[in-house]
């Protein structure tokens, strides 16, 4: 094979072909395919590191090992990050040589999560999006220690491995901002393609695992919910966390989908603040006002991994005049919202196929629990008839109702997990969890 070779990448999915055409065949996305340089052999295949040193290779006896991790201390080298909301998501703490996918849209604050992060204990910072300016005004601005930062502006994955290479292990971690604007000689495509983000993020779990430092690689989430770049980083990384809420609200949750540590139904809550992210305790959650019912609202209790929240769905069900009625839901899983509609034509009798319905959480939180059923149902209800659903007695006192229970299909309500916390927590507004077994009880409370 000749040596400079051209080829074409396809600056979508990554895949190599010798010709150029119109629509890749791998991914099936039009004009994406670019013609480069073909490295030699070093090309070939997808995992293609030209530095590999195969002589340095050799077998690690598992008894043995423990001495070659140094610093690595009693507790697995599990170190705090100072924010006891962040350690509780990411199970203990950092894990030393951890490699973190830390995602969220734009603009949701994960720069400045991160800044405070290494704020309070200390690391690299590689700047890829904004100047060492941009982020000296933030750590001024949220009152952080500027000794703490060392701030390295590169866009480069390899430039990154020489320089750590060069100051050997000072850093205990190091925040990547972002991965969609690293790139590597050794990859084709272009910054931002798949095959760059891919191979950034392979090497950078490498370094992390050589120097055992921990590494919050930063990744921004498009609109439909992946990983800009697909979600193909998920199952590369130790830990994947999310940083959501609504952009207009002030209110974000970290939850974790992977951790190779600790749990995954655990999450954090913040408040973002004039200087900063603040972090939110459980009494401290308050996403409901006390009072009467509203027509169109029902409150819930999720449970948030361990912690309960109390939580307002809105539902908005009116006449329809469209071909195809709208169905708008917000921080509600499709699938689960579209069932429910259903069950409230069968169960409840309401004429939905001729109704709008637009469904919300408050605060911007998504709803990950079946046990929130009960509570879309009612609000859907409440404001098809226009009342507010009735507080209701029990053991001789009125309550406003707190809605929980998983719906099946024929209408049955299943009582959940964490009962009596769910009840406890309604209990902090006054108010109580109505039981029921079948979702046709709500038309008679
Ligand atoms: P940022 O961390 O830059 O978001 P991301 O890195 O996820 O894109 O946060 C951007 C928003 O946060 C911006 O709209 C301003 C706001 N913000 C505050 O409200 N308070 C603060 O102290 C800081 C630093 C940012
Ligand atoms: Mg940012």
């Amino acid at each position: 094979m000749k040596n400079k070779e051209m080829i074409f990448v396809c600056n979508n999915c990554g895949n190599e072909f010798s010709k150029w055409m119109g629509q890749c065949s791998s991914c099936g996305e039009w004009n994406t395919l670019k013609e480069v340089k073909s490295l030699g052999k070093a090309i070939k295949g997808s995992t293609h590191r030209s530095t590999r040193t195969f002589e340095k290779l050799e077998v690690k006896n598992l008894a043995v090992l423990r001495q070659d991790f140094g610093s690595v201390k009693e507790n697995g080298g599990v170190f705090s990050t100072g924010i006891s909301e962040f350690d509780r998501v990411l199970g203990k703490g950092i894990v030393q040589g951890s490699a973190v996918l830390f995602a969220g849209e734009p603009g949701i604050g994960k720069s400045t999560l991160l800044t405070q992060l290494i704020g309070k204990i200390g690391g690299l910072y590689v700047a890829g999006e904004e100047s060492a300016e941009q982020i000296g005004l933030r750590v001024k601005r949220l009152g952080l220690n500027a000794n703490n930062f060392d701030i390295l502006g590169t866009n480069s994955i390899d430039e990154i491995e020489e320089f750590l290479d060069r100051t050997k292990n000072v850093y205990k971690i190091a925040v990547v901002d972002s991965i969609q604007v690293m790139s590597s000689e050794n990859a084709t495509g272009v910054i931002g393609s798949v095959g760059q983000i891919k191979e950034s993020t392979f090497r950078l779990i490498q370094i992390a695992k050589k120097k055992g430092m921990a590494i919050f690689i930063v990744g921004h989430v498009t609109k439909d919910g992946d990983i800009a770049g697909p979600k193909l980083l998920e199952h590369m990384v130790d830990t994947v966390l999310y940083f959501e809420g609504e952009k207009n609200g002030d209110l974000r949750i970290l939850r974790t989908t992977k951790n190779r540590f600790g749990p995954t139904d655990e999450v954090g809550v913040f408040k973002m603040e004039e200087k900063g992210l603040r972090e939110i305790k459980s009494e401290e959650i308050n996403l409901i006002e006390n009072g009467e019912n509203k027509i169109g609202s029902a409150i819930t209790v999720t449970m948030e991994g361990t912690r309960p929240m109390m939580l307002e769905i809105q539902a908005l069900v009116v006449e329809s005049f469209a071909p195809m009625p709208k169905r708008i839901f917000s921080g509600i899983d499709y699938n689960r919202g579209q069932l429910m509609i259903a069950i409230a034509q069968k169960s409840l009798g309401m004429p939905l196929y001729k109704y709008d319905v637009f469904l919300s959480v408050t605060g911007g939180i998504k709803i990950e629990e079946t046990a929130a059923d009960l509570a879309v149902l009612a609000a859907m209800w409440s404001s098809y008839k226009s009342t507010p659903n009735p507080s209701f007695d029990k053991e001789g006192r009125k309550s406003l109702p707190v809605w929980v229970g998983e719906v099946s299909l024929l209408g049955e309500v299943k009582k959940t997990r964490n009962w009596e916390k769910r009840q406890k927590e309604a209990e902090t507004m006054g108010r109580r969890v109505v039981e029921m077994k079948n979702v046709k009880e709500i038309k008679n409370l």
